[in-house]
């Protein structure tokens, strides 16, 4: 519906060369990619030098923002000095052992070990076979199903893709595969029912957890995993008592919580992990991203050392604990990783977050006047703005209008990037970002919500399907 310019020559290799990540394939001939070149603080630029706000950090993670010199200098002095190595057969690395002290130090439960992998994906995968090794070491082989949620995102591998719980992530890939179950997404906006309070929500959810592993039997459960605040599946903040309601339904049956940090964690709710947040009380943690604030790629699991001894009394039965990936704990992303908690610590981010926060949720807030717009939710300095056709019935608009990525190629036309999805625009600016900066962000996604509520008005998107 918009009129695009003709590609660049780098658009048109990109799309003649490289298979993007979600994205609609059937009209990248139309709509061409945006080639980034180089960014500097919240800032991007594409290669015709055109500027952007980055208000997603890239995918959630580069919360220092980017062209930072110290994280750039760590990078550098740790190629230097050892390019590659890797932690199988007992062997270590300095920067392995900082970071897995480091992330025991500022752990949110007591932590015994720090698992390396090269993404949240790995994480997560990681944390189920985790799971099953442990309770074959316990003499439970039946307890090995993992609870999830719909709407969660928990990665793209063959498992972590099984526990997300996003119809698109399932469709046509043959997913999920079996052991994974999904019990109701938290999001009282879209699921609470009339007249029923948020506390009455919470208890039902609670209950339909509780049915749930009762008709499966609690002794093939292992875990439940959950992101504190959900990401990806349009940024749901859960309402108060929502974890504590579950933990109490999973302590009766004996099922550890998994709690995905992968953004949540380092600084994005206002504390250093969104379960102190949001009142989770995790058993084992997956945490990537902002784990390095992006500048290489890497993941973590903690786990305490009471599942820790399963795995020693396992790999003693077997000879060996046979899981691991050739990147992960790789040099690179444990220096950055070092280095960004150390960044993180000094520089107070935290801090920073909890300072701009309040004004986050006012700009949030303000939006709530707008006729597209049907809710807000924020945390900290992450955000999504759900647009709906009909404000009053919460009524969406048909998801083939597309009107949320729309509004994000407007967005782009008034130089910011947000991300759409489906009708939520998610915010999840560089924890970094300057309160004008922040300001600047929604004044231009402002004019983006009056460049979509013309296009609405005018292409009458929003009669009923
Ligand atoms: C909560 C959560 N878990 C896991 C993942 C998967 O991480 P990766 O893309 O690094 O595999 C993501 C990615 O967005 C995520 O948001």
């Amino acid at each position: 519906m918009l009129n695009t310019p003709p590609l660049s020559n780098l658009q048109t290799r990109d799309i003649e060369s490289v298979l993007h990540p979600y994205t609609p394939l059937h009209k990248l001939n139309t709509t061409g990619t945006l080639v980034i070149s180089h960014g500097k603080g919240v800032h991007v630029y594409d290669t015709q030098g055109r500027g952007y706000i980055e208000g997603m950090s890239g995918l959630w993670c580069a919360g220092l923002g980017f062209g930072d010199e110290e994280l750039i200098d760590a990078a550098t002095e740790q190629l230097r000095s050892l390019p590659y190595y890797h932690l199988f057969g007992a062997k270590g690395t300095e920067s392995a052992i900082e970071l897995a002290e480091k992330l025991k130090e500022i752990a949110p439960v007591p932590i015994s070990k720090v698992f390396f992998t090269s993404s949240g994906s790995e994480a997560n995968d990681t944390q189920v076979k985790l799971a099953w090794y442990m309770n074959n070491a316990l003499g439970r082989p039946n307890k090995k199903k993992i609870i999830s949620r719909m709407k969660a995102y928990h990665g793209v591998t063959i498992m972590s893709a099984s526990l997300t719980g996003l119809p698109y992530n399932h469709i046509g890939w043959d997913l999920p595969v079996d052991r994974v179950l999904h019990t109701d997404c938290p999001h009282y906006y879209r699921f609470g029912q009339d007249g029923e309070s948020e506390a009455d929500f919470v208890r039902r959810m609670a209950q339909s957890l509780r049915d749930l592993i009762e008709r499966e039997g609690p002794d093939t459960i292992a875990a439940m995993i959950a992101e504190p605040v959900m990401g990806a599946g349009g940024v749901i903040v859960p309402p108060r008592g929502y974890y504590k309601a579950i933990q109490e339904v999973l302590d009766e049956h004996d099922i550890m919580m998994i709690d995905d940090e992968v953004i949540n964690g380092f600084g994005r709710t206002g504390n250093w992990w969104g379960s102190q947040t949001l009142g989770m009380t995790p058993k084992t943690i997956s945490a990537a991203k902002q784990l390095t604030a992006a500048y290489a790629p890497l993941g973590a699991v903690m786990v305490p050392e009471d599942v820790y001894q399963a795995y020693v009394d396992h790999s003693a039965e077997i000879g060996t604990f046979g899981h691991g990936f050739t990147y992960g704990g790789h040099p690179l992303g444990c220096a950055l990783g070092v280095k960004a908690i150390e960044i993180y610590q000094k520089r107070d981010i935290v801090g920073h977050v909890r300072t701009l926060s309040p004004h986050f949720e006012a700009r949030m807030k303000k939006l709530n006047d707008h006729p597209l717009v049907g809710e807000t939710r924020y945390c900290g300095l992450v955000g999504g703005v759900e647009l709906v056709a009909d404000k009053k019935t919460r009524r969406p608009f048909d998801p083939k209008q597309a009107v949320g990525a729309q509004l994000v190629k407007f967005l782009e036309g008034h130089g910011a990037i947000l991300r759409a999805l489906g009708d939520t625009i998610a915010f999840c600016p560089p924890m970094v970002i300057t309160e004008a900066e922040l300001n600047e962000l929604f004044d231009r996604f402002e004019k983006a919500l009056a460049d979509t509520e013309a296009l609405v008005s005018k292409e009458g998107l929003r009669a009923a399907a």
